[in-house]
């Protein structure tokens, strides 16, 4: 543990679950290259967990691996009791949304059973250590700004529907999909005439009540509720942190990001959901991953914090902006496709996700202030950075995909 009045530092052994995912690993990667404490990686590889997110960082003694279920509470205790953490980071979790819709079950499983039975094996290693470990012990919950509902929206219309699809052919992957505005160009002067965000609009604070609007943000939300309890109850030394929309390298090709970029890649079409004007605030990966240290090593017992990269951009946007990085550094010209000379053509807008939030933006003013955090990135540099890692990387991305997700559209109620 850190002593840092008498400027002595021991290092802390951290049990981080989930850390074979997209945060997980980004978090495991900080932790090795950057401090001198040591990770236990404890992860049930399910289809979003893959180790070669940590090759980087896999050989170090300081690393180790447990392919463990949150769920399987004999196999927690036995690894509590091997490796003794100081401290747990707990990122386990399913994360998509839209897979949330298709089959919930495995969302209040994992989620939320997953999470009590770490929270209980947890508290049963934490009473049976000796006072100073008992009190310096920190459990660290991480969560998603998604558990507050969605925010007002400086454009909220009534989405429009049935009109002619943008792109003829779209790939048989899309091809059911029903596409909503017939003109992408149209759209993207819609969503520049957005009047500018923060400054008008509320954020979400620490103290915004919850308000979830999918199985999978219900189900955080219900975690969520249980690390409080388990502090307020038991005194259970809990930190819980909320994040806006992360993304970077080693994201799973299922989320948008990472989706259009291997899409506009392969001259497939760039599905948005409805208008495309959703607002989410975008925080980069590794921006969390060094605010998400900071809160278990320094932030203070029963406290939350929302973390958040000042990054209000629509999916429309977000997607342009990638067509335009794309157009410089990979220019399709370059690929064998004389006749489409702009990747953002390829966007076409499909029917919106049920439920879909409309506005999320982070007020990060707290961990700002009292941890002394900022966000290194800006959306531009950051988002830059992550097409350059994809187009490095298509053999990971390649890897990632066994066969069983093949970037088809998920989370369509029918
Ligand atoms: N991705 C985001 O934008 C975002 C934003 C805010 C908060 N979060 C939260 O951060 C955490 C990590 O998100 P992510 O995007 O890295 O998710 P991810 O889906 O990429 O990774 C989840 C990891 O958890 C593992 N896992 C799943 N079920 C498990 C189980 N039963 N037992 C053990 N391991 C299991 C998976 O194998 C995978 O490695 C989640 O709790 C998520 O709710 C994510």
């Amino acid at each position: 543990m850190r002593a840092k009045a008498n400027l002595i530092v021991i290092e802390m052994k951290i049990l981080v679950t989930g850390g074979a995912g997209f945060i997980g690993s980004a978090v495991i990667r900080h932790i090795i290259e950057n401090t001198r404490d040591s990770v236990v990686n404890l992860d049930k590889l399910t289809y979003a967990g893959n180790l070669e997110s940590l090759l980087e960082v896999s050989n170090s003694e300081r690393y180790a691996f447990e392919q463990v279920d949150i769920c399987n509470r004999a196999e927690l205790d036995r690894v509590f009791k091997e490796h003794q953490p100081d401290a747990v980071m707990h990122l386990a979790a399913e994360s998509h949304v839209d897979r949330s819709i298709d089959g919930p079950a495995e969302f209040i499983e994992t989620n939320i059973v997953g999470t009590y039975t770490l929270l209980e094996a947890a508290r049963a290693y934490w009473n049976e250590l000796n006072s100073e470990r008992k009190q310096a012990f920190r459990f660290h919950h991480i969560s998603t700004d998604e558990v507050y509902g969605d925010l007002p929206h400086p454009n909220d219309e009534p989405i429009v529907s049935s009109v002619a699809p943008t792109i003829e052919s779209a790939s048989p992957v899309i091809a059911s999909e029903t596409p909503v505005i017939a003109s992408a160009a149209k759209q993207s002067m819609d969503c520049h005439n957005l009047q500018p965000r923060s400054d008008v609009l509320p954020l979400f604070t620490e103290q915004t009540s919850y308000a979830p609007s999918s199985p999978y943000s219900a189900s955080k939300a219900s975690s969520d509720h249980l690390v409080r309890a388990w502090l307020r109850t038991y005194g259970f030394p809990t930190l819980i942190t909320n994040c806006s929309n992360n993304y970077g390298p080693y994201h799973f090709p299922e989320k948008l990001i990472p989706l259009v970029i291997l899409n506009a890649l392969e001259g497939k079409p760039l599905p948005i959901y409805g208008k495309g004007d959703q607002i989410r605030d975008w925080l980069y990966v590794e921006d969390h991953a060094r605010a998400l240290y900071k809160v278990v090593t320094e932030g203070k017992v029963g406290e939350t914090y929302n973390i958040g990269g000042h990054n209000e951009k629509t999916n429309l946007e977000v997607v342009q902006t990638i067509c335009t990085i794309l157009d410089e550094l990979a220019p399709m010209s370059e690929r064998g496709n004389p006749l489409i000379v702009k990747h953002s053509s390829l966007i076409i807008h499909v029917s919106d996700r049920p439920g879909h939030d409309r506005r999320y933006a982070i007020d990060a003013s707290k961990i700002a202030k009292e941890l002394n955090w900022q966000p290194i990135e800006t959306f531009e540099s950051g988002i830059r950075k992550t097409v350059q890692w994809y187009l490095d990387n298509q053999q990971w991305c390649k890897n990632v995909q066994d066969g069983s997700y093949q970037r088809e559209r998920l989370g369509k109620v029918l």
